[in-house]
């Protein structure tokens, strides 16, 4: 989609708040790896799947500077609970700053372990896990999310057509896995699953109704 285009789709769709905003632009201006953010379009998806669902416990894979932490956070209800994984300190740093300038910040918990240490030992179900953190651990995280979603609960999967490189016969380890990952998920029977095109793909996972 041309800039204009996907401009207009940004400006007719709920937008975070002015802090993300300067997390974003922070981001975009000072660290690199930036292009990894979620942006506000993909935040405004977030947004929306977080109210249809009624999300209360959130799981993140993927910190970075905490710009798709803050956009979730702030749709949380006031009692609401995100945590959020990353092995990076000064990255997580950073989010840290921005969530303590925001009344929302409280609900985040930035946790510093390698994704595939961490849940393991992580307790209880999520209403919603959002996993965008190293794409060789994709079919790993897939498979523990499926077991710790709540009833109603959705798995967003980001960059899952991953530049277009999922159509390659020849792929490295990252497209390999994320490849690897699509598929595993199509053929759960128990789920139903769209992979929308949106920024670098985003795949929505969510259990049949009974
Ligand atoms: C795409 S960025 C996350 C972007 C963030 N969700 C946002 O939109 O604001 C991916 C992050 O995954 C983190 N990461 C890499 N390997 C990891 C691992 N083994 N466990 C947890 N996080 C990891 C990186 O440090 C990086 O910050």
């Amino acid at each position: 989609m041309d800039n204009e285009l996907q401009n207009y789709c940004i400006e007719h769709s709920k937008r975070p708040s002015s802090l993300a905003k300067e997390l974003e632009t922070y981001t975009r201006a000072a660290i690199p790896g930036s292009q990894m953010l979620i942006g506000e379009m993909e935040a405004s998806l977030l947004t929306l799947l977080i109210h249809s669902i009624g999300a209360k416990r959130i799981l993140e894979l993927g910190t970075f500077t905490g710009y798709s932490a803050l956009c979730m956070a702030e749709q949380l209800p006031h009692d609401g609970e995100l945590i959020t994984i990353d092995i990076n300190t000064g990255t997580t740093a950073i989010a840290q700053t921005y969530w303590d300038k925001s009344p929302h910040g409280k609900k985040i918990k930035a946790v510093l372990t390698p994704g595939t240490d961490y849940l393991p030992t992580l307790q209880g179900n999520f209403d919603l896990i959002f996993i965008d953190a190293d794409k060789v651990n994709y079919p790993f995280y897939l498979t523990w999310a499926r077991e710790h979603l709540t009833e109603s609960g959705l798995i967003v999967v980001d960059n899952t057509l991953w530049s277009g490189k999922v159509l390659q016969k020849n792929p490295d380890a990252h497209t390999k896995a994320i490849q690897e990952a699509n598929a595993m998920v199509a053929s759960w029977d128990d789920f139903v699953t769209s992979l929308l095109p949106v920024r670098d793909g985003m795949m929505l996972v969510k259990r049949k109704r009974k």
